[in-house]
């Protein structure tokens, strides 16, 4: 078998960059471990940035985000007993962004993929990638029955997440890898209420971070710091709510309860490798960098990548051009290491460290009241959530 490109992992990263390599007249191949069942309902990120948005749109992606997907104008930061919001239309001359979930970015990807008579297994591991340094570089998977395939390639996406294969491949020496692991997790649940808040609540508390985010006019979805070591059988649903009603109690203002419809622990690390690609082999999405979420930036970062892997491998495989390939590393993570710090500071700003001195709490106290009363601060904290650079 052979294909132009054969992509590693349907994620948000593999499934949109087969649709734009299939725009551009690149014939490609996905190759995902799990069902179309898990990767359509795996919970995980939520915010659009509005550069995100418009690369769906123009890519013809835009019909049911442009019907579902809720624009959001700014953010509440609540610390200190008092709920302030941040004006992000204001702040950054009208810029928004758009809470559309993770889980109908996939699906829709999914089903035009598939209306376009593209190609993606589900349900096959890939075992191995090879000949990352030839012009012919060989991707090997276990089929639907335990058959085993190989996939000719001219290029190969590694979109395969944090713990996927591809990134092991690149002999070792030759990337750097920064990295740090918080000491401690969010505990995040999707619960059938509507949202107590117009716009997302970040939330400041001497227990430790609390977020209030939402799905659809019905669904609302909330997270929570705990200790790294948690483990979720040990939070029953009445336990989660109760924390949930500690860290977010502001005088006047109820927060909704309702059942949980799903639940789970996420770590939080930061972590780039660098270079992103080695010989025919990219990387893109989770597979190079992770951010702590408390940034919303992990999902567009993997939108951005592949937008711009798109562009360098048109002018790779169909004019013979390799400058942009050559600059792909380079380009993506300038974004990348802005979404770095920028997820590192809000996660430093919100959360409490296990054993801090009071020290800690009076400087994120500090900066929580600076970017809420200075408008430079405000503006700063403005236009990194709504994407820096814009995408396009
Ligand atoms: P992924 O979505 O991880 O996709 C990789 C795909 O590769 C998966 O489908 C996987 O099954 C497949 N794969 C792996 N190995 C193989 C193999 N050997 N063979 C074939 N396929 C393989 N970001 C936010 O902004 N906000 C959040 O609240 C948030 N919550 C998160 C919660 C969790 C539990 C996790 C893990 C991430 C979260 N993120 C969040 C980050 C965000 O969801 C990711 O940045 C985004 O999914 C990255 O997309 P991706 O396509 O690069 O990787
Ligand atoms: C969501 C997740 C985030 O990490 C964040 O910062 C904001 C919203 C969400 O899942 O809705």
């Amino acid at each position: 078998m052979r294909t132009q490109v054969g992509i590693v992992g349907a994620g948000p990263a593999g499934l949109l960059l087969s649709h734009l390599l299939a725009l551009r007249g690149i014939d490609s191949v996905v190759v995902e471990i799990r069902s179309r069942a898990y990767c359509e309902a795996r919970q995980r990120a939520g915010v659009l940035e509005d550069g995100s948005v418009r690369l769906l749109r123009e890519a013809g992606l835009g019909g049911r985000l442009d019907r579902e997907g809720l624009e959001h104008g700014g953010i509440y930061l609540q610390f200190a007993g008092e709920r302030r919001h941040l004006d992000f239309r204001d702040l950054t001359g009208g810029r928004t962004v758009t809470v559309y979930a993770q889980t109908e970015v996939v699906k829709d990807l999914i089903a035009q993929r598939l209306a376009d008579g593209g190609s993606i297994e589900f349900e096959a591991p890939v075992t191995a990638v090879a000949g990352l340094d030839s012009g012919r570089p060989v991707l090997a998977y276990t089929a639907t029955g335990g058959r085993r395939q190989e996939l000719a390639c001219d290029v190969i996406a590694g979109c395969d997440g944090f713990h996927g294969i591809c990134r092991p491949a690149i002999p070792p020496g030759l990337l750097t890898v920064t990295e740090r692991d918080y000491p401690y997790a969010w505990l995040g649940i999707l619960a059938g209420v509507p949202p107590s808040t117009d716009e997302l609540i970040y939330c400041h508390h001497s227990d430790g971070f609390a977020l209030h985010s939402l799905r659809t006019p019905h669904l609302s979805k909330l997270y929570f710091q705990v200790g790294s070591d948690e483990k979720i059988e040990d939070w029953p649903d009445r336990r989660i709510w109760d924390t949930l009603q500690r860290r977010f109690a502001l005088p006047g203002w109820e927060l909704k309860e309702g059942p949980v419809l799903d639940k789970g622990i996420t770590p939080m690390r930061s972590f780039v490798s660098a270079p992103m690609r080695y010989g025919r082999l990219f990387l893109a999405g989770d597979a190079a960098h992770i951010v702590p979420p408390t940034g919303a930036k992990g999902l567009n970062l993997a939108l951005a990548d592949v937008t711009i892997l798109a562009d360098a491998l048109e002018a790779f495989l169909l004019r013979g051009d390799e400058r942009p390939a050559e600059a792909y590393s380079a380009t993506c993570l300038a974004r990348v290491w802005r979404a770095t710090h920028f997820s590192w500071w809000m996660t430093s700003m919100l959360h409490r460290t296990p054993g801090a001195d009071p020290m800690e709490a009076a400087l994120q106290l500090a900066q929580l009241r600076y970017v809420t009363i200075s408008r430079a601060a405000a503006t700063s904290l403005a236009e990194n959530y709504v994407g820096y650079p814009p995408l396009r």
